[in-house]
């Protein structure tokens, strides 16, 4: 690790700004918001307890969803210092705002010991904007910064980015929690030299959002396969017809470009061999984004390469599960990012499932399984097959960013070893 970390710091009686990302799901009910799932909050703990042991004052900063600069009561971090403070087994603070009188009167109180969270960050424009004024008056209690947000590291933010270099300015230091320490050891350097055969399994809706981590995984991993949506963009080019289902046709020549790295450097490079179809009718029902419901009739299994006219490809049909799973149990180093079809829906969630259960029985003769964040977590988490892979990220687009081989903001403003 070229950062400084945690357990490099000598927190006793100091006033330690900790960016945490506990950007987690909020669910409202009768009246009340409540976490539907506190993974990201549980991860910080082994941070905040060592720092808590050392006797710092911690004073932590986060965000919630995106309310553009404005005070949406639904996006307030109230609820998450109540949960907090229930996992963590001491009092936690709520103060009502990020910056100003409230924060440095609070402040002025912390013993060694104490804990603070700070209201949404993203109440204010200036956060996203990483406003210097703003990042000055964020900074203005912090003596010692850590960011242990590993999943806000891909933003330059104000308070990812902006305080790091306020507080290394006038001389203090900037570290990386624990949480980001692992999530960088696992997504990095595991993946450096893993051991081999080095299986990749990507899915998700979009080619464009996955282009960037294929190109530079074809440089490293033995096997990859696809799954999800983006499948059939790489049927598109290959010159099969796909129906109704989900493709980006501006992204064919991406998909040929793939396909033709991965033969000239011997990649095993697998796309769906069946798939399970079924044909979309629109209902008079709205989403919570105000689109149409589908009603998605008729579903069964496909080997048929050509999708028909008046059908969509929803999941990885039997003879690819098949295949794919032989694939993932070679395998000694797994890497997987995104389902393999709709797995919200039961009737498409078996491609997905069944890589979650060949990951799993994988894992549990010796291989090494290494989770990108967002849907591949959900999809573990709901099979209960959570705690038997080695590690799941609890990043979304940092962890594909940083795939990607990008440089994190975030980390990069922490100060060197
Ligand atoms: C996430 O959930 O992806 C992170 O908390 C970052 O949130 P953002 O995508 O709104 O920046
Ligand atoms: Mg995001």
């Amino acid at each position: 690790m070229p950062k400084l970390t945690v357990k490099d710091l000598n927190v006793n009686g100091k006033r330690v700004f900790m960016r945490v990302d506990y950007n987690v799901p909020l669910e409202e009910k009768d009246g009340q918001m409540v976490i539907t799932d506190a993974t990201r909050i549980n991860e910080t703990l082994p941070t905040l307890r060592l720092l808590l042991e050392q006797g710092g004052k911690l004073i932590l900063t986060a965000h919630m969803g995106r309310p553009k600069g404005k005070r949406e009561a639904t996006m307030s971090l109230r609820p998450v210092a109540t949960k907090l403070s229930e996992l963590l087994g001491r009092k936690v603070e709520f103060v009502d705002d990020c910056i100003g009188d409230k924060v440095e009167q609070a402040v002025s109180k912390l013993q060694p010991g104490d804990v603070v969270l700070l209201e949404n960050v993203r109440y204010y424009n200036e956060e996203e904007a990483n406003d210097p004024a703003f990042a000055e008056k964020l900074g203005k209690v912090a003596e010692v910064y850590v960011n242990d947000a590993f999943g806000s590291a891909h933003r330059a933010h104000a308070s990812t980015e902006g305080v790091a270099r306020i507080v290394a300015k006038r001389g203090g230091q900037c570290a990386a929690g624990l949480l980001m320490e692992r999530e960088l050891k696992f997504l990095g350097e595991e993946l450096e030299s893993p051991a081999r055969p080095f299986v990749v399994i990507l899915g998700g809706a979009k080619v464009s959002d996955k282009i960037l981590v294929i190109d530079r995984l074809l440089e490293k991993a033995n096997t990859i396969l696809i799954g999800g949506a983006m499948a059939y963009t790489f049927r598109l080019a290959q010159g099969y017809k796909t129906g109704k289902s989900l493709v980006e046709a501006d992204k064919v020549d991406i998909a040929k470009a793939a396909l033709a790295k991965a033969k000239k450097r011997g990649v095993k490079f697998l796309l769906p061999v069946d798939d399970v179809v079924a044909t979309p009718v629109k209902t008079d029902k709205l989403d919570k984004k105000g689109k149409p419901v589908i009603d998605w009739q008729n579903p069964h299994t496909s080997a048929d390469m050509n999708c028909p006219d008046d059908a969509a490809g929803l999941d990885i049909g039997p003879a690819t599960i098949k295949a794919y799973a032989a694939e993932v149990a070679s395998a000694r180093t797994i890497l997987w990012n995104g389902p393999m079809g709709l797995f919200e829906d039961k009737r498409f969630a078996e491609g997905t499932n069944a890589v979650a259960r060949a990951v799993a029985e994988t894992t549990q003769k010796g291989a090494k399984s290494i989770i990108g964040g967002g849907d591949s977590v959900k999809a573990l988490n709901k099979a209960k097959l959570g705690d038997k892979v080695t590690f799941m990220s609890t990043g979304g687009g940092a962890s594909l960013e940083f795939l990607e081989g990008k440089v994190l903001p975030g980390v990069a403003a922490l100060t060197d070893r």
